[in-house]
């Protein structure tokens, strides 16, 4: 058990999340920090006081002032604008590299040897962000986006093959976009290649799905986007550097040669360990799954080109 695990941003993500953190009791204490006033402070309290019936011990501090995440483990950044209707994630570009500055200022001052994982859209950019602004090593920066995609994936697969999501094994590589690639060829079922057990074009209108799923959460909810599904993501992660498990999850990451990409974040799988990522695993793509991982650097790229004085050199 970690001491401190701290979470910026007590909006639907962050306080969705620090509620599984307690129950989890992934750490002793978890900072929930937001810049609203009463909010962090009363979601806090009254996870606190959820304590007794659910039968956790986890001390839960909701706070505007970052000192009561002073030398936190990690910090998860959920601080910023969600996604409305008819906004891509890109959209929110601007605003939230600038929300994301400052709380990397904050980070830093009190946790400099915490790890940072991101969370907030658009992903791959916001860890561009968030690594300028702690000026942290890239190896403590990561982003939760595969997870969730891959999740949307299997979820989907489960559903249309009528078995239990346990037993599908997928990931999904690339920035979290309509271009993210859904990899088929290593998805299983109980050991079962996907295509032995479903026709493409079934296939293909999964992946599809997979690719708007965040979209698709966005139309239902109006005025606001998916939290349940992207907060249990967060602690299969955190969880994995807890328990220093060293699952293989898909994670953005600032690659620096790995699949042929230089200093870009890009979803692919690591090693999630104490240490954090403890290894990127390179796979073997084809050359038609190389062009779309391509197709989808090329959009992160295009975008992290927009965080002027973001790019590192
Ligand atoms: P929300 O609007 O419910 O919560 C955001 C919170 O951030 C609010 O409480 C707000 O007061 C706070 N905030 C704003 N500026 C701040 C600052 N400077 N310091 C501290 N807190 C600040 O939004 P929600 O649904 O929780 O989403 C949060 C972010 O996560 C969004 O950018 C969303 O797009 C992203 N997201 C990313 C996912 C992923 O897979 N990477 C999945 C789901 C959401
Ligand atoms: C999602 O995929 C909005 O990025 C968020 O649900």
């Amino acid at each position: 058990m970690l001491e401190t695990i701290a979470v910026v941003g007590a909006g639907n993500v962050g306080a969705t999340l620090a509620q599984r953190i307690a129950e989890a009791e992934l750490s002793r204490t978890v900072a929930l920090i937001d810049i609203a006033e009463g909010i962090p402070q009363g979601k806090a309290l009254d996870m606190l006081e959820a304590g007794p019936v659910y039968g956790y011990d986890t001390n839960i501090i909701g706070s505007n002032d970052y000192n009561v995440a002073k030398d936190a483990d990690i910090f998860v950044v959920t601080a910023g604008m969600p996604r409305k209707p008819g906004m891509s994630r890109d959209d929110l570009l601007d605003v939230n590299a600038k929300i994301m500055h400052s709380v990397c200022d904050n980070i830093k001052r009190v946790a400099p040897n915490s790890k940072i994982i991101v969370v907030s859209n658009p992903l791959d950019v916001m860890c561009h962000a968030a690594l300028e602004a702690s000026g942290f090593p890239h190896e403590r920066v990561f982003g939760m986006a595969g997870v969730l995609d891959t999740a949307r994936f299997r979820t989907f697969i489960a559903e249309a093959l009528d078995v239990s999501v346990e037993q599908v094994n997928a990931f999904v590589l690339g920035g979290h976009g309509d271009t993210m690639v859904p990899l088929v060829r290593y998805t299983t079922i109980a050991g079962i290649p996907l295509a032995d057990l479903m026709p493409a074009d079934k296939i293909e209108a999964i992946v599809d799905r997979a690719r708007k799923g965040g979209a698709e959460i966005v139309g239902y909810l109006k005025n606001g986007s998916a939290f349940y599904a992207p907060s249990a993501s967060v602690v299969e992660m955190i969880e994995s550097i807890v328990k220093d498990k060293k699952k293989i999850l898909p994670c953005a990451v600032y690659l620096t040669g790995q699949y042929g990409v230089n200093n870009l974040y890009v979803g692919v799988p690591v090693k999630l360990g104490k240490n954090g990522i403890e290894e990127i695993v390179e796979i073997k793509l084809t050359d038609a799954e190389r062009q779309q991982l391509q197709i989808s650097v090329d959009d992160v790229s295009s975008n992290v080109a927009k965080l002027s004085g973001a790019v590192p050199a």
